[in-house]
């Protein structure tokens, strides 16, 4: 089955075409970073309107670069939340446009159902498995054990783990979002410098809280301001960043031990972290588990990944109506509720 798949929930507009969930044939992105970082976030109004003029020019593209054309593609997934709810509707409804003009049928998929199944684009991920997504809006612990059959085990109380590091980038003196260039200046840098706190690590849940982490970056650099570049800029970076690693490995750690599961996925933006991925890696040789992480380009947000779950539902007959809405909030555990 060749699938279109379309992505608009926050700020890139993206388009992917797959072949039976699996073959990447294209997937392109157009990133609104540049136009966001003026603003040291994501403008929602702007979002839209950029998602609103780029939308066509995506698709069509992902469609060349396939080398394929719309009469061949048989059915369409695209994110109907959570998300920016703005943005969310122009994906969404270009999918039903589509979908009503060749007569084909689309379905409306969860951002993090992507996220969690992006791996299966590359590599065979049996289930069930434990999903730890971060990104700019998830740290989540789920238990994933098919399609469509999410619990979480875990989550963020406050802010999410790429949140944390854009926050702090910003408290640093980097431009938004920081993420990545926190990692770059990391990888120059001493983790012990620096002693910042590890919210939650022993109090027994599944759950995150990144601000006081953010607080005490906060109160560190009001107290040490640095420059950048500078050694020192580096180390701030380096220890924030194994914090962060931590927490999240021991909690993920946890969540295995508790649950006996021997498969693990990485997945959201936050996965293309270095210092994560080594560390991830360690724990999953210490516990002699299967580790799954996607290529950074698919951690990140992308179509492709939509096509994963996008495909399973179209096979089996479970589609959406036209009268789908966007929804900006969404919990994972109800993704089977109707939205077929
Ligand atoms: O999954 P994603 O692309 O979008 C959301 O659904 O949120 O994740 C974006 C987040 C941002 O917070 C970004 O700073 C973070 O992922 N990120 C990173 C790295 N690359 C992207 N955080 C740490 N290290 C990285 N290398
Ligand atoms: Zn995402």
């Amino acid at each position: 089955m060749l699938v279109l798949a379309i992505e608009t929930s926050c700020d890139e507009t993206a388009a992917a075409v797959v072949r039976d969930g699996r073959e990447i044939l294209s997937s392109v992105v157009s990133s609104q970073v540049a136009i966001h970082a003026e603003y040291g976030g994501v403008v929602p109004e702007i979002a839209s309107r950029k998602h609103l003029e780029m939308i066509s020019p995506v698709i069509t593209q992902a469609l060349h670069e396939a080398d394929t054309e719309l009469s061949n593609i048989e059915g369409i997934a695209v994110t109907r939340g959570p998300g920016l709810n703005g943005a969310l509707l122009v994906g969404v409804s270009a999918a039903k446009a589509i979908a009503c003009a060749r007569n084909i049928p689309f379905v409306g998929v969860h951002h993090i159902e992507g996220h969690l199944l992006a791996a299966h684009l590359e590599q065979q991920v049996e289930f069930p498995f434990l999903a730890l997504v971060v990104s700019g809006g998830h740290t989540h612990i789920y238990h994933v054990q098919g399609f469509g059959r999410y619990r979480t085990l875990g989550r963020t109380l406050d802010d999410a783990a790429g949140e944390a590091f854009d926050k702090s980038a910003k408290i640093i003196g980097l431009e938004y979002p920081g993420g990545a260039r926190i990692d770059d200046m990391a990888r120059q840098g001493n983790a012990k410098a620096v002693q910042l706190p590890r919210p939650l690590l022993r109090d027994g849940s599944l759950n995150f809280s990144f601000s006081g982490l953010k607080t005490a970056m906060f109160q560190y650099i009001k107290k040490n301001p640095v420059v950048i570049p500078s050694s020192s800029a580096n180390d701030l970076c380096a220890s924030f960043q194994e914090a962060v690693c931590d927490v999240l490995v021991a909690k993920t750690e946890a969540a295995l031990r508790q649950t006996g599961v021997r498969r693990l996925v990485v997945a959201g933006g936050v996965a293309c972290n270095s210092g994560l991925r080594r560390h991830m890696a360690k724990l999953a040789d210490r516990l002699g588990i299967n580790l799954h992480i996607p290529s950074p380009v698919l951690c990140g947000d992308n179509a492709a990944m939509l096509a994963v779950p996008g495909n399973f539902y179209l096979e089996q007959g479970m589609f959406s109506e036209q009268t789908l809405d966007a929804v900006a909030t969404w919990e994972l555990d109800r993704v089977g509720e109707g939205f077929r």
